[in-house]
């Protein structure tokens, strides 16, 4: 069996970090989305992975390589545009072969990881079998209706929902499925639907295994996901200090301190992390917080936000929270006269302030 990555796509949702950055690459507890996926496909024994990119084709690879550090060997195909899930499939059958595969959206993540699913495909070998989780908001997804446990129909992102039932980013196919997108139409926004592709092969009648989750699993599109993912893969650290601690901070709950990081009369209230070279100087890191590479935070509080490398927090009165910053982004308070905020924000950013 295969994996098949789609690490392409541009991340509307999650601007303007995705500006500069894949949205596959943002880290959550300091590790990229995507490397969560490529690691879980591993644990459930499959090494030889396809991933899809797109126009951030060039840091994807950057950070991925050929999948030695992983245990992996990877192989890119490259997508023109992003037409589409289905449309990644077709382009990658070269790469398939006439082997099954798992296709796993490269901006899901599923805490409790795939093994016992891909068992379970491989010992009852239906043509596809699909995840189905059952959430609040079903008009963000695929949708599925099932009658009598099977698959009757699937709707992709439906005004009204026929049930409560989306369609997770993780699919099990055999060749078969390489008919179907073939086969279908672009749908009304020009894409070939992966939910179309699964839908004919219903419709013609092969083997379509639903299978309800219930484990933790997000769709990392959105601010509020990502914070929700951090959240739940800090909840998973064990403390590990590597860094320097002097002894006026206080260390509470899990908190990993990365090499070559300082902290300095500072309390830190896990589970957070401190990435490598960061520095903490006379403040709070709160829970649920990741802090990335060579950050510096002086004099500032802040809790349950994703700060990424570079960025530089000082003096600020307010606690910060819900926060994601990109990289090398500065935060600061200022003396300067006349008394006023002066921001320098790109396009699609957002400030609350108090
Ligand atoms: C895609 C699929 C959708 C699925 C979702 C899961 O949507 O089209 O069927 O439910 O992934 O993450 P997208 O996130 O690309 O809008």
């Amino acid at each position: 069996m295969k994996g098949l990555i789609l690490s392409g796509g541009t991340g509307t949702r999650l601007r303007p970090i995705t500006f500069t950055s894949a949205k596959q690459l943002v880290p959550v507890a300091n590790k990229p989305i995507l490397f969560y996926a490529i690691e879980t496909i591993k644990n459930a024994g499959i090494t030889d992975i396809g991933v899809v990119v797109g126009d951030t084709k060039e840091e994807v690879k950057k950070a991925v390589g050929d999948g030695g550090a992983f245990g992996v060997k990877v192989t890119y195909v490259e997508q023109e545009a992003p037409l589409g899930l289905a449309h990644a499939v077709k382009i990658s059958q070269d790469f398939i072969g006439d082997d099954s595969f798992v296709m796993f959206l490269g901006d899901n993540l599923i805490k409790d990881g795939i093994n016992s699913l891909i068992n379970e495909f491989r010992q009852n070998k239906p043509n596809c079998q699909i995840l189905l989780a059952r959430v609040a908001n079903p008009q963000q997804f695929g949708v599925a209706e099932l009658e009598d446990g099977r698959i009757k129909r699937l709707v992709e992102k439906p005004k009204e929902p026929l049930s409560n039932l989306a369609l997770v980013g993780v699919y099990m196919f055999d060749k078969n499925v390489f008919e179907a997108v073939n086969a279908i139409e672009p749908s009304w926004r020009g894409e070939l639907e992966i939910t179309d592709a699964i839908q004919y092969l219903v419709d013609k009648g092969y083997d379509v295994h639903p299978h309800i989750i219930s484990g933790w699993w997000k769709d990392t599109g959105k601010l509020e996901d990502m914070l929700e993912a951090n959240r739940i893969m800090l909840e998973g650290i064990e403390t590990r200090i590597e860094g320097f601690v002097d002894e006026t901070t206080k260390i509470h709950g899990k908190v990993i301190v990365e090499k070559d990081a300082e902290i300095h009369d500072s309390v830190i209230r896990g589970p957070a992390i401190i990435g490598k070279r960061s520095k903490i100087l006379r403040s709070y890191i709160g829970p649920f917080t990741s802090i990335h590479d060579n950050a510096t935070i002086t004099e500032s509080e802040i809790e349950h936000s994703i700060i990424l490398a570079e960025c530089v927090i000082e003096g600020i009165g307010s606690r910060i929270e819900d926060s994601l910053l990109g990289r090398n982004v500065k935060v600061r308070r200022s003396e300067r006269k006349p008394k006023a905020y002066r921001l320098m924000v790109g396009d699609n950013s957002e400030v609350e302030v108090l």
